[in-house]
């Protein structure tokens, strides 16, 4: 069975503490931090985060949809994040940054958008943590999943076997299955765990169920 790890985009942020204690039995917390360049829209920064951390238990991973990652690693790893994930588009100097992310004491991920291939992370798979696939084009929640990437994350699975791989974006009961059996041992998901009047408890219980078949 694959781990849960909601993203807390789609929560109630009026009522972060309630989102939080509801989906308490996932495995992990993620969080999208974005920047409005990298991707437009913008979320939160390293109070939110710290007040997150102080509050579960669970590991927390940040998403750093940024365009100078470099610059914040060490506000996000100081604010209690366990691993630190930065896309690959965002730097020319990726090798540096996974570097740092240990040196500040964290896991490191690298994120691939759906447009890029994994040859951007072979250069690091064996120095990181993490690949993060993304199954939508980041800066929303609530879209829809992209097929097209069940083929990279087979590929990734096979080419980067001792690589934890997490795939983040459009998955639901539905699908968390396929995206499992490609080789996605993570999944991220949101709206279907923070829905309208959803129970999040339940629904976790439902995409770890849908991802062990
Ligand atoms: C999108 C984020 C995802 C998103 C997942 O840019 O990286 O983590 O919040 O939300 P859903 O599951 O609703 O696609
Ligand atoms: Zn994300």
């Amino acid at each position: 069975m694959a781990l849960i790890a909601p993203s807390i985009l789609t929560a109630d942020w009026l009522d972060l503490r309630g989102a939080l204690r509801a989906a308490s039995t996932a495995d992990i917390f993620h969080l999208d931090v974005m920047d409005g360049h990298f991707v437009p829209n913008l979320t939160f920064g390293p109070p939110l985060v710290a007040a997150v951390c102080a509050e579960t238990a669970l590991p927390v991973e940040c998403h750093l949809m940024v365009e100078r990652p470099g610059d914040l690693l060490g506000r996000y790893a100081e604010a209690g994040a366990r691993r630190l994930i930065v896309h690959a588009e965002a730097t020319p100097h990726l090798h540096r940054l996974v570097e740092e992310i240990h040196r500040l004491g964290a896991e490191a991920g690298v994120a691939l958008n759906p447009g890029s291939p994994l040859a951007l992370v072979e250069e690091v798979a064996g120095d990181i943590e993490l690949l993060l696939v993304m199954t939508v084009d980041p800066g929303f929640g609530g879209q829809s999943l992209l097929t097209s990437q069940l083929r990279k994350i087979r590929e990734a699975r096979t080419r980067f076997p001792d690589l934890a791989i997490e795939a983040d974006g459009g998955i639901n009961a539905q699908n968390a299955g396929d995206v499992a059996a490609a080789g996605a041992g993570i999944l991220v998901t949101g709206s279907s765990v923070f829905a309208r009047d959803s129970n999040p408890a339940e629904r976790i219980a439902q995409l770890r169920a849908a991802s062990g078949r």
